[in-house]
């Protein structure tokens, strides 16, 4: 009988004949018996080698691919081990076959969890063998266990599962990132694009009264490379007719709780929380706070502006602000997750964030102290002042952060507040999921003063905003939500522009011309045209919604094969050269290398 590696964690095979195939993980052999882990995709099962197998087994190594015949026994007392599901069993060999040899693995593969790993480089370079290894493989799984319960929720709830084209037009689709281009060899001096997102098939499928899509998407953006970016990555996307934000986000939460109860075995409160765009700016410092944790963001810049604390009082004096945060910190105790090293750390963090350093205290005696003792002295006459407006008790710390450009500040102070939220762990709940809305439709782009949109140009303005279209569009509000888990962007959807007038309306605004309206995007302005239903949806970050599920950071451990950290593939190097010849032949291009 066909076994696997790991069906011997029940007693049903015991004294049977069977065949098991899979991989060498720990090989030790003695005198009179040789052992073998053998382990595949479904667990480890030890092997064990006596007489005439035994000469044959001291050639086997590490990695070798082996299939063996035997009969499963059960292991005598004190060879039972309890820390492996197969661990009552194992198989005495009658036959063994070498189905391949191993070269020695470039670092060893080891099934136990939080084992030494090798450096990243080298880890995903050979990301092949590092999916051998149990932990790496349980996130892959862990990922497919999502999926598949996010496509079962939409079957069951009568969605069809569509597939838009790949190869599309190069048209304006998201904001803030570039489309990959693909030359055509048909049509020689022409490109296809890579879609963004689904985005207008999407919406087109909609118009063709299409009216529940969902599709597991593999989408592209040529952006500049991010921590919790990846150049392709994979959303879960979707698409409703007929139907308001309320739907759509009743709908996600839904699917969130379906995943909770078949993927996590967890129960989640519903409905999310509501944060307005503005609000969550004002109480965060961004539009995607971890709201696990409280501490708001606070503007002590007049109080700064009264102490004796120059290099602070310079910055506000060229029109920069001051911004506290306090956090419940136990400081100076043995309990306490933070200790002045970690906060020279996040001074280091803060240089990394854009702004010149960081300014901490803490409370003692409800005074404000610091280390160097200076700085607090400096701030002496404020001591009052600030404890009472950021209401600090003894043991807290207090960051303060300044600059002279807002955006900066509060980009840098929100992400401040995340890594030392999480680090001293106060949460208040596990998984913090937030709906942000009301953005704006428009914001100004610093450098060419354009109108551009904050998401896409597809966001239908609220009824009560779009009276400003004409007058003042920067006031409009967009039928617009994200949504948040625990800090981080998972997801973002919007109720789409419908009447092709307005969607015209919004791209002249953004400064586009008739004729490159016409050529960009008349084809969805056509489309409108014919009856195109109210509609919207929205779109997860699967590979980002899948990683903050598991609480990790980096979403490359959940992708079969990542890209590193500049957009390259570890395993092919690619991007590539393509020869002068094949370019000039297929394409009829030439690149200049000089
Ligand atoms: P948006 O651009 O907000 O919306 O993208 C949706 C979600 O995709 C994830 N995401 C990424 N994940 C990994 N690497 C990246 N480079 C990356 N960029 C974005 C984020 C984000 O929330 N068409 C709209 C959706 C809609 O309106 O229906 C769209 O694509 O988690």
């Amino acid at each position: 009988m066909e076994i696997n590696c790991g069906s011997l964690s029940s007693g049903k095979y015991d004294g049977q004949k069977v065949s098991v195939s899979g991989w060498c993980r720990y090989v030790r052999v003695h005198k009179d018996k040789a052992f073998i882990d053998l382990a595949d995709r479904y667990g480890i099962t030890q092997i064990i080698f006596e007489n005439n197998l035994l000469e044959q087994a001291r050639q086997l190594g590490r990695e070798f691919v082996i299939r063996v015949d035997g009969k499963v026994r059960k292991r005598s007392k004190k060879d039972i081990n309890p820390d492996m599901p197969t661990g009552k069993f194992e198989i005495l060999a009658e036959s063994l076959k070498v189905i391949n040899k191993s070269k020695i693995p470039p670092f060893e593969i080891i099934e136990e969890k939080g084992a030494f790993l090798p450096d990243e480089e080298l880890r995903f370079k050979y990301r092949y063998l590092d999916l051998r290894r149990r932990e790496a493989l349980n996130k892959i799984e862990f990922r497919d266990k999502v999926i598949k319960s996010i496509r079962k929720f939409f079957w069951d709830n009568d969605f069809l599962e569509l597939e838009t084209p790949l190869l599309i037009k190069d048209t304006y689709d998201a904001s803030g990132s570039r489309t990959f281009i693909v030359p055509s060899r048909i049509h020689k001096g022409e490109f296809y694009g890579l879609p963004q997102s689904p985005q207008i098939y999407k919406q087109l499928s909609m118009i063709s009264g299409l009216d529940k899509y969902f599709q597991i998407a593999r989408v592209f953006r040529d952006e500049d490379p991010r921590e919790d970016r990846q150049p392709e990555f994979t959303q879960l996307d979707l698409e409703t007719s007929f139907k308001d934000e309320h739907y759509i986000q009743t709908l996600i939460e839904s699917m969130v709780k379906r995943v909770f109860s078949e993927v996590l075995h967890k129960d989640v409160k519903t409905p999310f929380k509501h944060l307005d765009y503005k609000e969550a700016i004002k109480l965060y410092g961004n539009d995607k706070p971890d709201l696990r944790f409280d501490n708001k963001i606070v503007d002590i810049t007049e109080e700064m502006l009264k102490t004796d604390y120059n290099i602070v009082k310079n910055i506000i004096k060229n029109g920069g602000k001051a911004i506290a945060i306090n956090f419940e910190a136990k400081f100076g105790t043995k309990q306490s997750k933070i200790d002045k090293d970690f906060m020279s750390e996040m001074v280091e963090k803060a240089k990394t964030f854009g702004l010149g350093g960081l300014t901490w205290l803490f409370v003692e005696d409800k005074k404000l102290r610091s280390d160097p003792e200076k700085i607090a002295q400096s701030m002496s006459g404020q001591n009052s002042e600030i404890i009472k407006k950021l209401n600090s008790k003894d043991g807290d710390v207090i960051i303060i952060c300044t600059d002279a450009s807002e955006s900066l500040l509060l980009a840098a102070v929100s992400k401040l507040r995340r890594i030392m939220g999480i680090r001293i762990g106060n949460f208040k709940e596990e998984y913090s999921f937030l709906w942000v809305d009301k953005f704006p439709v428009f914001e100004r782009d610093e450098v060419t003063n354009k109108l551009v949109p904050v998401h896409n140009p597809f966001v239908m303005p609220t009824e009560d905003t779009i009276k400003y279209i004409d007058s003042k569009p920067e006031d409009m509000l967009g039928k617009r939500y994200d949504l948040v888990l625990n800090g981080i962007e998972v997801g973002g959807g919007s109720i789409r522009i419908h009447d092709p007038e307005i969607q015209r309306k919004i791209l002249k605004i953004m400064g586009l011309a008739d004729k490159e309206i016409e050529e960009s995007l008349g084809f969805l302005i056509e489309a409108l045209s014919y009856g195109a239903p109210i509609h919207g949806g929205i779109a997860l970050g699967l590979d980002r919604f899948v990683a903050t599920l598991a609480k990790e950071d980096d979403i490359r451990e959940f992708i079969l094969f990542p890209k590193n950290r500049k957009f390259e593939s570890f395993i092919d190097g690619s991007p590539t050269p393509v020869s002068e010849k094949r370019l000039k032949e297929d394409y009829d291009l030439k690149i200049d290398r000089t």
